[in-house]
């Protein structure tokens, strides 16, 4: 059962959720090696599967500003022989990294992607054959937009984005009163 929000306001609410949200993602790729992490940031969520699942996480970020911080805390974590934080801009995956992945996740970054569509058709392309794709990112109308005044994505848009990506099965949650989407999906095009 997800935990409902009493007063949304204007607090963050994000940072709140932060610990039940990544053990929410733990829990949802039980499955799945090597896992692929689109938009990892500091590569925590990457360590997390690492040292929780066992298994092995490949990171893909434009930045690495993050990456820093994420080998620290797998050196502290024992999660070095595991992860790898890579710069590379996900809008060209397919003939950047040289490996398929049976899942790959990609959390509070679908909205900062400048061609998402692009995105999601190149991270079909590096899933193996009914690969898994989770999506988790802030909803259009949700407290992230007064806290960042960013722009976010309609449900009705996602699954869109993900049908013309080539991924079938879509489902959406929407967990914390809406607050977050979690979109889930396969690779149909094996
Ligand atoms: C809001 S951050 C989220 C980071 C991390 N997933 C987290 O949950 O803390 C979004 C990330 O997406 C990355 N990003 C944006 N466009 C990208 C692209 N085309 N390819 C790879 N990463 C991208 C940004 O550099 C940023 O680190």
């Amino acid at each position: 059962m997800l935990g409902a929000l009493k007063n949304v306001s204007e607090r963050n609410v994000y940072d709140e959720i932060e610990e039940e949200l990544y053990e929410m993602i733990v829990g949802r790729i039980r499955e799945g090696d090597p896992v692929l992490d689109v938009g990892c940031g500091e590569c925590h969520l990457a360590n997390l599967l690492a040292k929780r699942r066992g298994c092995r996480v490949t990171g893909v970020d434009t930045s690495d500003s993050g990456f820093a911080k994420g080998m620290a805390e797998a050196e502290a974590w024992g999660t070095s022989d595991l992860v790898e934080c890579l710069k590379v801009d996900a809008r060209s995956l397919n003939s950047t990294i040289d490996k398929m992945f049976k899942v790959a996740v990609s959390v509070y970054a679908l909205h900062e992607y400048e061609e998402a569509l692009q995105v999601l058709k190149e991270v079909r392309k590096v899933l193996k054959p009914r690969g898994k794709i989770l999506l988790v990112d802030f909803l259009k109308g949700s407290t992230a937009e007064s806290l960042w005044s960013e722009r976010y994505y309609t449900p009705t848009e996602i699954k869109s984005m993900m049908r013309k990506a080539g991924f079938g099965g879509i489902e959406l949650e929407f967990p914390w009163d809406r607050e977050l989407v979690f979109a889930t999906a396969s690779d149909r095009s094996h």
